[in-house]
């Protein structure tokens, strides 16, 4: 019999990786066949014989025009497609070019894998987490289970650090943040609240420091730096070196330029780039206040500010979160791994973690404002926001109208009350007798298991009939068994480099 493999894989905005456990219990960082620990989600459409180049050689030849960055941010958005030869490729299919990579690159060294532990952010709502699970089957993979970044990070932590106490995770990665509040207590971790901004990460920085530089160029060139998108793609890869620079150096010179126009040297200072992103680090800190305030804590109450993701590389950000917190945060280690090795942890079960849940669920109900007397369609949350998993809790309503013989229940995930602003992701029906008069009682039962799942149960109350669904996101863009499979069997023939 072959010994179970515990594997997880990271898959980030803007570098993926697959870390497995040792026999020994140690996670490790499985490297791709690059050579390198962690793999650029850059993909590189190739146009003469179709091969998929993925990660750094993608990053750094050929045409930006073929070239697939950050597609993680796209995730949610069922109607995204990239056009590339004529062929359209949605984020998951191109999520699956990468995960595809991973798995063969990373199966030459520790054997065949077939099942994973993936993370997803905090703050991913159930689209982009059923986008994710789909690219894994896609490329091959079976997905025990879907974790939470910023908890991913904070088990490798507690797994490396003997510590107690209440830890607040701040995940500044490539596009998200994620801020998580957690508590170890021996072996046991228990998640209290994650709190998170989509599209705020190191790719926003770049995009200022891009600014500045086709500013500057201006300045000095008389001409504009790119003209068109495509020029503008390339230079973004240098305003990321220059970044990065900047996290070392407090004054650094780039060269930048085209063809028509020429070449321009750049003084660029660590005090200018900080200045211009400190609006979005503002926000960063607000939401850290917003998790601290929703559990009426106090930042003397945090005894670990534990720092992940590439982007706290930059000294601005223990800076401020030192300011905050009046004592130093710590770094989890190798910033950028930390999660992927938290993952393997996960996939071996090492530590038990509670979860919160990620969203808030509930229905479409009329209710009546207290204030006005005035009734209206509202979304009524039965299990709010980062309740601990697993979970089960029901709201009673009672019928509007006479006769009614089939009650309809929509399933709302979302905080907001308006039902405009939330997702339905099912629907419930249940055939009562007829003949009954407005006002009788239905119960809607929602129960959240550990792998962030939701159950909804309706019942009648007077006739005792019940309805139970498994809810799973039916909406625009997922694709259908018949579908996968399909794909599946496509992506198995491309030649991935
Ligand atoms: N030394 C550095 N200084 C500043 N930024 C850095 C540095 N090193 C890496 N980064 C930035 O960190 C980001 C990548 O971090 P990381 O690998 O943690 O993100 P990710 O996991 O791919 O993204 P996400 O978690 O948001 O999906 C990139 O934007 C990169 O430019
Ligand atoms: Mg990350």
């Amino acid at each position: 019999m072959a010994q179970k493999k515990y594997v997880g894989i990271d898959l980030g905005t803007s570098t993926s990786g697959l870390a497995h456990v040792k026999a020994d219990g140690t996670p490790e960082i499985v490297p791709n066949n690059d050579g390198e620990r962690l793999t650029p989600s850059i993909v590189y459409f190739d146009r003469y014989d179709g091969v998929k180049l993925v990660g750094s050689a993608a990053r750094d030849g050929g045409d930006p025009d073929r070239t697939v960055h950050n597609i993680k941010k796209h995730m949610d958005d069922p109607s995204y497609t990239i056009e590339m030869d004529g062929q359209k490729w949605t984020p998951t299919e191109i999520s699956a070019l990468i995960l595809a990579k991973l798995k063969q690159d990373c199966s030459n060294i520790i054997g065949e894998i077939d099942e994973v532990v993936i993370t997803v952010p905090a703050n991913f709502n159930e689209l982009a987490r059923n986008a994710t699970t789909t690219a894994c089957r896609l490329a091959g993979l079976k997905v025990s289970r879907l974790v939470n970044e910023p908890t991913a990070a904070a088990l490798y932590y507690a797994h490396t650090q003997d510590i107690s106490g209440k830890v607040m995770v701040y995940d500044l990665g490539g596009g998200t943040l994620d801020i998580t509040i957690l508590n170890i207590k021996g072996q046991k971790i228990d998640i209290l609240l994650s709190e998170g901004a989509r599209h705020l990460g190191g790719s926003n920085f770049d995009e200022i420091l891009i600014e500045i530089l086709a500013q500057e160029y201006q300045k000095k060139n008389g001409a504009d730096l790119f003209q068109d998108e495509r020029q503008r793609r390339k230079v973004l890869t240098t305003s990321e070196d220059a970044k990065k620079m900047l996290s070392k150096l407090k004054h650094i010179t780039e060269t930048v330029g085209n063809d028509t126009d020429g070449s321009a040297r750049i003084d660029l200072t660590r005090e200018l780039f900080e200045d211009a992103i400190s609006k979005l680090l503002t926000r960063t800190v607000m939401l850290v206040e917003q998790a601290l305030d929703s559990l009426d804590l106090k930042p003397s109450d945090i005894d670990h500010v534990v720092m992940v993701g590439g982007s706290t590389r930059m000294p601005i950000v223990p800076q401020t979160l030192r300011d905050r917190f009046g004592f130093k945060p710590v770094s989890c280690g190798n910033v950028d791994e930390c999660v992927c090795l938290g993952a393997a942890l996960f996939a071996k079960q090492a530590r038990q973690v509670s979860e919160v849940c990620n969203q808030s669920y509930g229905t479409v109900a009329i209710i009546e404002d207290a204030a006005t007397g005035k009734s209206e369609l509202r979304n009524s949350i039965v299990i709010p926001k980062n309740t601990p998993i697993p979970c089960s809790m029901s709201q009673t309503y009672i019928t509007s109208e006479d006769n009614e013989e089939l009650i309809e229940v929509e399933i709302t995930q979302g905080e907001d009350t308006d039902p405009q602003y939330v997702d339905i992701v099912g629907k419930i029906s249940l055939k009562v007798p007829a003949g009954r008069p407005a006002g009788c009682e239905v119960t809607v039962t929602y129960s959240y298991d550990q792998n962030q799942r939701v159950k909804a149960s309706v019942t009648d109350e007077k006739s005792g009939k019940r309805h139970n669904i498994e809810i799973e996101y039916k909406g625009d863009g997922v694709l259908s068994e018949k579908d996968i499979e399909r794909k599946s069997a496509y992506l198995k023939q491309i030649t991935i480099v």
